[in-house]
């Protein structure tokens, strides 16, 4: 038994300073105050917030791209999600073209089982839409995969409008959520086709072949799509003034519609991309990085509950042995860039004068684990629930750097940045899993089998 005491326990009725009790890996007390018992680990967490365990529905690990692997796997990943106070991770196993659901979800639990610090569910990236695939959705769901994803971008990835159609239709009748990377992946081609013939071959082009518009685009037009179909649905990384203002409309029209951002769009602006050399390639995902008056949008979006979860969309790329290689060819630069374990420092750290703790669990646990069907076995702070818990010491002042991060990546985006907040303790099914940003014992995470 364990027992940690004197926090502040973000509850589902709200923050209060109280005592939780843990056993075999589930909560069994939460009480004002309580005794410890002979023999029992105790916590102290005075002076710290206790939250539920911080939930990431939007990561990479070891995903092949058509040039390389993620920097992350599951060891590595994972471990730098517990450090951060990151307790589930919700990673996307994705179809390969000619192959089943089964198999993409086979193939990740073998790469994740045994190796990950934190527990671990997927969403489903449909690549491949035939009649075999159609049959696999209520297999998918009886395997707790409620989840799934497609993408209007990528050649390799993307799904047809006739095919986004279907899937929404079929989702919708067995009672799943579509997610949707919402970018007009043929446009962005012939962008870049054109900025490669001008002669743009650096990491400036990125942002100009992915604009706003094409996003904007994509949105409506998923949302059309999803409208058609009667389906809820989940917009992923959104990043513009313009996709959110889709998403507006298409709520304005009764639609239910789930947004997420990224500590990227929260933080960060373009004007990275203006930097000397190929320092711009570290910040090559997509969609691209947007202007200051995006970042303010949605940073009022968030404030305005428009946001249902901020994830991090973790697709690390080592900047100098695989961003290099579209060092003559931006468009062969790995897309995506590292954050699974800054997460949480960086959303405290942003909106620490402008959101109560309740809100801060909505968007980074309990919002997450209702969207993903795991509430409130996670996300939530009750006698019967995960013992999933970061406790989190809200006045640590640290800085993010390289060096000392876990991310299995030779850089951060946010190099040099200074955090308000840190976890001090992080446990994942009832065991100690990081202290202080650091590591502590072997991994535990197991496989989250959501909707059940
Ligand atoms: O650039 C990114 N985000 N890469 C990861 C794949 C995706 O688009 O979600
Ligand atoms: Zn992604």
């Amino acid at each position: 038994m364990s027992l940690i005491k004197n926090g502040i326990l973000v509850l589902p009725e709200g923050a209060k300073k109280a005592d939780l009790r843990f056993e075999k890996g589930k909560i069994t007390e939460v009480e004002e105050h309580l005794e410890a018992l002979e023999g029992e680990d105790v916590y102290e967490a005075k002076d710290c917030v206790v939250f539920p365990g911080f939930i990431d529905a939007h990561t990479h690990l070891q995903m092949d791209t058509e040039l390389c692997q993620t920097a992350d796997d599951f060891e590595s990943g994972t471990r730098a999600a517990v450090c951060g106070g990151t307790t589930t991770i919700v990673d996307f196993a994705t179809q390969d073209k000619g192959g089943t659901l089964k198999q993409a979800l086979q193939t990740w639990k073998n790469r994740a089982r045994g190796v990950s610090y934190s527990n671990y569910a997927f969403h489903m990236a449909i690549c491949d839409w035939n009649e075999e695939t159609k049959k696999e959705i209520a297999e998918m769901k009886e395997k707790g995969v409620t989840s799934f994803k497609v993408y209007m971008a990528y050649e390799n990835l993307r799904v047809q409008d006739e095919e986004l159609l279907d899937i929404l239709n079929t989702l919708q009748e067995e009672g799943c959520l579509c997610g949707c990377h919402c970018e007009n992946g043929p446009v962005i081609s012939l962008l870049q086709e054109q900025e490669f013939a001008k002669g743009n071959t650096g990491p400036g082009a990125h942002p100009v072949s992915r604009p706003a518009q094409l996003e904007a685009e994509a949105v409506n037009r998923f949302l059309y799509l999803a409208q058609l179909a009667k389906a809820p649905v989940y917009v992923v990384h959104l990043s513009s003034r313009l996709g959110l203002a889709e998403v507006r409309a298409a709520r304005d029209r009764g639609q239910t519609v789930y947004a997420e951002t990224c500590p990227q769009y929260l933080w960060l602006d373009d004007s990275v991309y203006d930097q000397d050399g190929f320092e711009g390639a570290k910040y090559v995902m997509s969609p691209p990085l947007r202007s200051r008056e995006d970042v303010n949008a949605l940073k009022e979006a968030v404030l305005h509950d428009e946001i249902q979860q901020i994830a991090t969309d973790h697709c690390s790329f080592s900047y100098h042995t695989q961003k290099v290689i579209g060092k003559e060819d931006f468009r062969k630069i790995p897309n995506g860039a590292p954050g699974i374990e800054h997460r949480p420092a960086l959303i405290m750290t942003l909106f620490e004068k402008e959101l109560s703790l309740e809100k801060l669990n909505e968007l980074l646990s309990a919002g997450p684990a209702k969207l993903m069907q795991m509430y409130p076995g996670k996300g939530a702070l009750l006698p019967g629930s995960d013992a999933d818990i970061t406790v989190w010491n809200p006045n640590r002042i640290w800085t993010i750097t390289a060096k000392n991060q876990q991310q299995n990546v030779d850089y951060t985006p946010y190099e040099g940045f200074e955090m308000k907040g840190q976890a001090a303790m992080v446990f994942i099914n009832g065991r100690l899993a990081a202290k202080d940003g650091s590591p502590v014992g072997v991994p535990g995470g197991i496989f989250v089998e959501r909707g059940k």
